[in-house]
């Protein structure tokens, strides 16, 4: 009886001890995994609590660290750094920390955000052949996206968004078979968008604004569950783009659409951001937008969107920010659009009868409104060309007037470094050699770095002199140039006066000064 009460016990234990480590237990080698990644990472503050002791499956989540296991199996890591995190050092590897990441075979999910990662996307990443969910946001990762990715037949969202990848996008793109989320935003993406994206069935998101594209965008209207496009600062144009009818977000603001709207967009039911605004917008302003059913936000500012608005328009109820600045519109203004206080409405320099000291004289909108409407096409394309002309002359001549102020500026501070040489020594250790040249152009890195040597003041403090020709190497030209394309030059000189100047400065006039090597 005794002897058989025991036994049962120790069988008991033993099932016990099987069932605690056949559910709770990570395999070690993905414990192990994880403890290498955390020193490629060089041990994140995120990460400051593992150790060898930890049991990686039975942790809290918290806002920077998620790992979730499924049977013995790690499936979901991220790990998400401080915001402006810097490079992690020269001696780290993207190759080793991706070779080491493929050792988590069955991640579906894998967020990455905020490390310092830099370096090409290795292409061994697209061997976590489960992956669902990719997300590299807020990393230095440079080059063409690579083509291995395509073979992630499970990917529904891949997220590259703020890091410096180059190139066009790719052709294979189109055929992720499931993707629904597809985010590039600033990046230095170029050339024209591959008609593939039209084939993205399940494409929900398509976020592509802040890169370096151009041309017309391909026909979307087939994706019939795109909710949000989101195009801002590109290239585009000048065809309105061609669209399902679902949308959500549509923003195409500070491109080169021009052709007027087609009347589809007043069908947008579900629509509820619409920004068109720094555009070259010609033709009639759709009125009825004011009343889409969804609309809470819409911005037409700076186009040249004409005709007459009419007191009794009605405005949708949810209606919360309104911005037709900057037209050649004519009549009243709405009613409905003064009525409720919480709206922001914001409707200067058009010929509007408002009474305000803010509108042109009507035959200003009228004139522009020939001009822009009723010459023939020919005419019309010279006219933009000389304003082109204008515009580049203008920007070369500031540019120019600009660089030769730095210049001066730069000579006087040298005289008076031969003097007496300032005790700035932000990062002249690691602006030098070490990193490859990709990297030295990109203006985050520079100013991350004087970051971190002014602990504790904001991000877009004002530079000095001393710091920022520290930072450039003595505005030294091929600390500038490296071997990045165009875009990376660009991006750099633009960031730099920003950083320098801490006023925004208009990054067209940069872009055509290193378009014309003024340095
Ligand atoms: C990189 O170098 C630092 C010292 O400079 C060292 O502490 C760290 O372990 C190295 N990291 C790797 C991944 O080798
Ligand atoms: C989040 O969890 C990780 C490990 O699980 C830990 O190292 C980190 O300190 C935690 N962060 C916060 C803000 O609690
Ligand atoms: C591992 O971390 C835990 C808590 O984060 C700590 O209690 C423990 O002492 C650490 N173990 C080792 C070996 O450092
Ligand atoms: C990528 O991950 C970061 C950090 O979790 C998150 O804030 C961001 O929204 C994600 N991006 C997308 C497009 O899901
Ligand atoms: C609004 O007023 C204009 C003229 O003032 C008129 O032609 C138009 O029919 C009116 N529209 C509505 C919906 O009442
Ligand atoms: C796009 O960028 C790549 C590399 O950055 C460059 O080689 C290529 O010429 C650019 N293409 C266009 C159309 O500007």
């Amino acid at each position: 009886m005794a002897k058989a009460f025991q036994s049962s016990a120790i069988l008991l234990c033993v099932v016990l001890v099987l069932l605690i480590s056949g559910s709770e237990q990570l395999q070690s080698s993905q414990g192990e995994t994880l403890l290498r990644i955390q020193r490629l990472l060089n041990y994140p503050s995120a990460l400051s609590s593992w150790n060898s002791t930890t049991d990686f499956c039975n942790t809290e989540p918290n806002a920077s660290v998620t790992v979730v296991c499924y049977e013995n199996s790690i499936t979901q890591l991220h790990i998400i750094g401080n915001k402006g995190t810097p490079l992690l050092p020269r001696n780290f590897s993207i190759d080793s920390f991706v070779t080491t990441l493929v050792g988590l075979p069955n991640l579906k999910v894998l967020t990455l955000v905020s490390l310092g990662l830099w370096g090409p996307l290795p292409g061994k990443i697209a061997r976590l052949s489960s992956l669902e969910i990719l997300n590299v946001s807020s990393n230095f990762l440079y080059d063409a996206v690579p083509q291995e990715i395509s073979s992630l037949a499970a990917l529904q969202s891949l997220v590259l968004d703020d890091n410096m990848f180059a190139d066009e996008v790719p052709n294979w793109i189109g055929s992720l078979p499931v993707l629904s989320v597809l985010s590039l935003k600033k990046n230095m993406l170029n050339g024209s968008l591959p008609d593939s994206l039209g084939n993205l069935d399940n494409l929900r998101v398509l976020v592509l604004s802040h890169n370096y594209f151009r041309g017309e965008v391909p026909d979307l209207s087939s994706l019939t569950n795109l909710q949000v496009l989101d195009l801002e600062d590109n290239a585009l144009g000048p065809q309105f783009p061609l669209l399902g009818n679902k949308l959500i977000s549509l923003v195409l603001s500070k491109n080169k659409f021009r052709d007027g709207l087609p009347a589809e967009v007043t069908s947008y039911y579900q629509l509820q951001r619409l920004d068109l605004s720094s555009n070259k917008f010609v033709g009639p302003f759709p009125q009825s937008l004011l009343s889409l059913p969804s609309v809470t936000y819409l911005n037409v500012a700076d186009n040249k969107f004409t005709g007459m608005l009419f007191e009794n328009q009605s405005c949708s109820a949810d209606l919360e920010f309104v911005d037709l600045s900057s037209n050649l519109m004519t009549g009243q203004l709405p009613n409905c659009l003064l009525q409720d206080s919480k709206r922001k409405v914001l409707y200067a320099a058009n010929c509007l009868a408002t009474g305000d000291g803010d509108q042109h004289p009507i035959s200003l909108c009228l004139n522009e409104a020939l001009a822009v409407g009723i010459l023939p096409q020919r005419q019309k394309r010279k006219a933009s060309k000389e304003t082109i002309a204008f515009g580049v002359i203008g920007g070369i001549v500031g540019g120019i007037a600009f660089v030769g102020l730095i210049y001066l500026a730069v000579r006087k501070v040298k005289s008076r470094k031969a003097i007496k040489r300032p005790n700035t020594r932000l990062i002249a250790e690691s602006a030098s050699t070490g990193y490859p040249s990709n990297l030295l152009p990109d203006a985050r890195y520079i100013s991350q770095t004087m970051k971190l040597g002014a602990l504790g003041l904001p991000p877009y403090r004002t530079f000095s002199l001393e710091e920022v020709e520290e930072a450039t190497n003595n505005f030294d030209t091929s600390a500038f140039m490296g071997e990045g394309s165009q875009g990376q030059v660009m991006q750099i000189r633009c960031n730099i006066f920003f950083v320098f100047h801490s006023v925004e400065l208009s990054c067209d006039t940069l872009i055509l000064s290193s378009e014309h090597e003024l340095f």
